[in-house]
């Protein structure tokens, strides 16, 4: 049988309702479909820490940017569904009304990790529009635990200070990223990518990857990251940045010294953005 879809949050809260009444755990996993198996290693985690599990596919139009591409976003709902085919037990799938009625006027104030400097400096517009849908999302859905994936790091570090500020009853939970076997984490926008830049995105990884190397064997940090900025550089990349952070806070380090580092890249190849992380 497809798996079922709620359309509106009262139907969404009527079916979680029931599932918790009868002492189930509730696991959401929000996404904005165009599933891969990124978006299905967290719905297979959410199974192994949840007896119900609820995938929310809605293509978040306040988190994109003016130039940025909401209406080419890929949306295949017809395919993701059958993705989730024993794997989900319901479908949030609410349409933009349904989510921003007329005179929505309440947005998520961040500052903090949503602060850092990586991804806020691009898309100034994105993490206010992300935080605002997620909290949206665990207040209709009020599920146990929610599960984001590594792959946006800036977003996983966003969203589990924003539950915790807000006391939102809910655990965030972290899932690593998948890749290709050549190392390109998997995004719904690699798609986009011609064959040529799909033959050198893998780059992207490998820099981070050689970059945390040098650094754990003792490359002083600056001398690490700026052989990795070039080598992205000289690939064709127009870096966006590539910088070492405290894995916790996001915040700037001066050295290795304070562990646990993470590794974050943003870089254009083409038309198409791409990120990465790693830890150090
Ligand atoms: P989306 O890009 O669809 O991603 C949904 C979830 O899948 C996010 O938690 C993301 O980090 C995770 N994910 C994506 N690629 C992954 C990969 N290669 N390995 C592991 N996890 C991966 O992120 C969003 O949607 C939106 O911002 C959302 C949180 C749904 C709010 O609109």
């Amino acid at each position: 049988m497809a798996v079922p879809v709620a359309r509106t949050a009262k139907a969404l809260r009527r079916a979680v309702g029931g599932w918790r009444g009868a002492g189930e755990r509730v696991a959401l996993v929000p996404t904005m479909g165009a599933l891969h198996e990124g978006h299905l290693a967290l719905v297979r985690q959410a199974r192994r820490r949840a007896e119900r599990v609820v995938v929310s596919i809605f293509v978040n139009p306040t988190q994109f940017g003016p130039a940025e591409d909401l209406s080419t976003y890929p949306r295949t709902f017809a395919d993701d569904r059958r993705r989730l085919d024993g794997l989900a037990d319901l479908i949030f799938a609410p349409a933009v009304e349904e989510m921003y009625p007329d005179g929505a006027a309440t947005t998520v104030s961040l500052a903090g990790p949503a602060a850092a400097g990586l991804e806020d400096r691009f898309r100034p517009t994105h993490f206010p529009g992300v935080a605002t849908v997620v909290a949206k999302l665990l207040i209709q859905a009020m599920p146990d635990i929610a599960l984001f994936g590594e792959k946006d790091y800036q977003q996983l570090k966003v969203v589990t200070r924003m539950a915790a500020d807000l006391h939102l009853p809910v655990r965030i939970v972290p899932g690593r990223t998948v890749r290709e076997p050549d190392g390109l984490a998997l995004s719904s926008r690699n798609r986009y990518l011609s064959a040529e830049e799909r033959a050198k995105a893998p780059l992207l990884h490998r820099a981070l990857q050689a970059c945390a190397r040098a650094i754990r064997s003792g490359t002083p940090l600056a001398q690490a990251l700026t052989q990795a900025r070039r080598t992205v550089i000289s690939a064709g990349f127009d870096l966006d940045y590539l910088e070492a952070r405290d894995a916790e806070t996001l915040e700037p380090v001066a050295s290795a010294g304070k562990m646990p580092l993470r590794l974050l890249v943003a870089a254009r190849i083409g038309t198409t953005r791409l990120i990465d992380n790693v830890a150090v």
